[in-house]
Formats: structure tokens, sequence, C-alpha cells
């Protein structure tokens, strides 16, 4: 089988986002773009992926890691410059290189395949991937002879009024000979209105030495969007969003609003699960089947088991185990691990805890840096008190211990199993098994007192 290579093209700075983040770095979907990229050129099987970097390169390394190697660009002359970096990479192997920008984010494997397949079919020596755009402004235009073929690529900048008008637009996308795109690329010029060594001048040096140049035609016109700027990161997180859902759907999930539900990509959910409007599932959150996630709820990389029911509340970095469920309006802090079957109610924060299976924290309740046995009740208004000021401390209670309402505990301490703590008691020394503890002033009633108040 022909080699397959690709070059990743990542050394921009993306003026146009104005921000301090590197644009490739800019999440769509939860995940920066270049993510998206490489993510669907691995899935063309390319056995050598070279990702050009420059401006925030050490940011796009970190991301990145080892899934790629890396070739340098020191200065941004233009993405034919950025190509040419990935030489001593790919020189002289024969085969075929995907060249893509690492702010197509859009662009699936199954578009990348079908460009390989064409080119290989249409014997091309280099294969544009290109899409009719309704508003081509911005984009190089394909530009076609009397017979329909591929002429060259003519930037937005350097068109003139006719190409302008030309709606056939490059994505930035290509396939070529691997050893003739490194020949060809010294050819390549700067003398265009940017004063930039253009990759798509390559269509035209190919084009005038009788090479086969071709374009393979995407349907869709969405999926080639590049994003240069903070208006087309937002409609392609929509574009995304929209296949995401829909996928979700087709997997037998319930979406009750499409429109309105948030999940990043690499969310995994369970079918019969329903979601409701304004749902925001964020990183590696996990969701299990048959679960409830009402309106206004984040979840963000929760693991949640089956059969779970999360109403209008948060959750971060945090596992609830099957048949558990929350809120309305409650909070899982990172670091909480929530039992089998264990109801928390609503105005209940719960940070770096654990829950063992069937407890009851119903109600306006603090649970901080405690681990849980079973079958415990909480009651409303319950604190633990984890936090002098300076340092934290932790809580153990165990098994079938009932604690009635507005107890504050107070950490360090430690509460056996099988304990009853007295409502409004304030809890500052360890509860030995069977005992009941009672920590509060007795109560005076003073008789006849009534009249003797102004009232
Ligand atoms: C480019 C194409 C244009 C195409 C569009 C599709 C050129 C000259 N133009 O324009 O025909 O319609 O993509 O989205 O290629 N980069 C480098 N080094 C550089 C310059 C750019 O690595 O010196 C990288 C950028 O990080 C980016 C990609 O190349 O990921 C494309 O650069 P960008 O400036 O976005 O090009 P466009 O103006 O969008
Ligand atoms: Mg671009």
């Amino acid at each position: 089988m022909t080699q397959r290579y690709a070059v990743v093209l990542a050394a921009g700075q993306g003026s146009r986002m104005k921000s301090k983040l590197y644009k490739v770095l800019h999440p769509v979907a939860g995940k920066p773009m270049v993510g998206h990229v490489i993510e669907q050129v691995e899935a063309t099987g390319a056995s050598k992926i070279v990702t050009i970097v420059g401006f925030g390169a050490e940011k796009v390394k970190d991301y990145l890691g080892d899934r790629t190697n890396y070739a340098v660009q020191e200065e941004q002359l233009g993405t034919g410059h950025a190509v040419i970096q990935a030489e001593t990479h790919l020189k002289n192997k024969d085969g075929i290189t995907l060249v893509i920008c690492g702010d197509t984010p859009l662009l699936s494997a199954e578009t990348l395949n079908n460009l390989f397949d064409y080119h290989q079919k249409k014997g091309a020596k280099a294969t544009i991937l290109t899409a009719h755009a309704q508003d081509p402004t911005g984009y190089g235009r394909v530009i076609r002879n009397e017979e329909n073929y591929v002429e060259k690529i003519v930037e937005q900048k350097d068109a003139n009024d006719t190409e302008k008008l030309v709606q056939e637009v490059n994505t930035g996308t290509y396939c070529f000979d691997n050893k003739l795109l490194f020949e060809t690329l010294s050819q390549v010029g700067n003398e265009n209105s940017q004063g930039e060594y253009y990759l798509p001048d390559v269509i035209e040096i190919l084009k005038n030495q009788n090479e086969i140049v071709d374009a393979y035609i995407m349907t869709s016109e969405n999926e080639g969007m590049g994003v240069n700027d903070r208006v087309a990161l937002a409609e392609a997180s929509r574009l995304m969003r929209r296949r995401i859902n829909t996928m979700h759907m087709q997997n037998g999930v319930t979406l009750i609003d499409p429109m309105t539900t948030y999940i990043d990509s690499d969310v995994t959910i369970g079918s019969d699960t329903i979601i409701e409007p304004n749902v925001t599932l964020k990183g590696k959150t996990i969701i299990g089947e048959d679960c409830f996630v009402g309106a206004h709820s984040e979840i963000v990389n929760g693991t949640i088991g089956d059969g779970v029911r999360v109403t209008n509340s948060s959750i971060k970095d945090s596992v609830m185990e099957k048949d558990s469920n929350i809120g309305p309006y409650s909070h899982l802090r990172p670091n909480s691990h929530i039992g089998e079957s264990v109801h928390i109610g609503n105005f209940v924060e719960i940070k770096n805890a654990t829950i063992g299976k069937t407890s009851k924290v119903g109600h306006l309740t603090y649970v901080g840096d405690a681990d849980l046995g079973e079958n415990i009740n909480i009651g409303c208004g319950t604190i633990f008190v984890n936090y002098d000021g300076k340092n934290k401390f932790r809580t153990t209670v165990g098994n079938n211990v009932f604690i009635g309402c507005n107890a504050n505990l107070i950490a360090p301490l430690t509460i056996e199993e099988n304990v009853y703590i007295a409502a409004g008691s304030t809890i500052t020394k360890d509860v030995p098994t069977q005992a009941m503890a009672i920590a509060r002033a007795r109560q005076e009633n003073k008789l006849e007192y009534y009249n003797k108040l102004p009232h």
C-alpha cells in the first residue's frame, strides 16, 4: 500500500483571534482545534505526522506530546515556507503527503480518506480539497480553465474582481506526491500582496510542468471551514456540537433540546439517558445508561453510573455510583465519591469526600474532607467544619450513624459506627461506637416570663 504522511500547519499566531492563546489551541467543543485535526489525521493511517510549530511551540508540543513529530518554523513566512520545515522528516520518501491546517477542526477522517482515494484514483500529483462556499470571503479561490481543469489558487488579497466571484474555495487541505512537493516548494516565491510563500502556489507550478493537478470537491461546505477569528470559532463550535449531539441521539440518548445541550467531544453517554435543556457536559465525563440529567446541570470530568439522577446541579472531577441522585441546586466539588444509591438533596456542597452506599445528605449541608460509611443520615444544616483558618482536617464517620440537624462536626474527628449525634450539637471530641453524643446548652423554660417582656 502507498505510504501516507501528513503535515499539520500550526505555526501561525492567529493574529485575527486577538488572543494570548495560540490560535490552534483554542478549544472547539472542549478540545483544542489542532487536537481535532491530529485525531482525524491519525484515523487515516498516516505513518508519519509532522506538525509545524512556531508561535507558542512549547504550548502546542505540551498539548500534543509524542503523537506527532515536530518541525519548527522560526519565522512565519507563509504556508509554503511552513511545509518546507518538514523536509528533514519526509524528504525522498515515496508516498502521498496530506497537508492540513491546524485551524480546520471540522474536517473528518472520512473526508480525508476520500481525498486520499480520489488523489490516487486520478493519478494526480496534487489534489486540493475544495468546497463550494455561500460566502467565499477570506478563502483562496480555486481558478479553473475553460475545460474546467484546476489552474491555480488565488488568495483573497490577491484576487481580482472576477476571481473574487468564484465560490469554489481552497480548504487549505491537499494531497501531494511527497517527493514532488518538496522539489516544487523551493520554486515558490513571495511576490504577492502579503509577501508570503504560499503553499497553494505549488498547484500552479505543477500545472505549468504538465503534472496532473486536481480538486476533490466536498459535499459539505461547513466541514472545511477555517477558523481565523472568534466569530468563526463560535460557528465551528456550533457545528461541532450539532455533530456530537446527533451522534449521541443516534446512539440512543434523548436530548430534549439539542440546540441548548453542550457536550464536549470526549464525553460518553449510555443509552436511554435523558438530558434536559441547558446542560453542559465537559471534559472526560462518562455517563451511564438510564440516567437523568436535569436542566441547567453542569458536569465536568464526572463519572456517573447507570440510573443516576442529577437535577440542576454542578459536578466536577467526581464520581457518582449507580442509582444515586443529587439536587436540585447542589454541588460536588473535586474528588468527591458518592456511593451506590446515595441521596444528595438540595443545597448541599461536597468536597474531597467519600460517601458510602445508601447514605443520605438531604438538605443544606457542607461535607468537606470527610470519609463517610454506609447507611448514614446527615440531618439538615450539618456542617463538617474542616478548616481552622490555616489548615484543613478530615472527619471520619462510621456506618449507620445518625446525625441530627444543625450539627457542627469540628475536624479532626472520628465518629465510630452505630452512633447518634443529637441535633444542634457542636462535636469536638471523637465519639465511640454505640454512644449518643449531645453537645448543646440545656434548655431552660422561664415560666410566666412572657408578660415581663415588652410587646
Ligand atoms: C489558508 C490558505 C487559503 C485557504 C485557507 C483555508 C494559504 C496562503 N492560504 O489561508 O487558500 O482558503 O487557508 O482555511 O495557504 N501557518 C504556519 N506558518 C505560516 C503561516 C501559517 O504554520 O507561516 C499555519 C497557521 O497556523 C494555520 C495555517 O497555516 O494553521 C493556515 O494559515 P492561515 O493564516 O490561517 O491561512 P488562511 O489565511 O486561512
Ligand atoms: Mg486559516
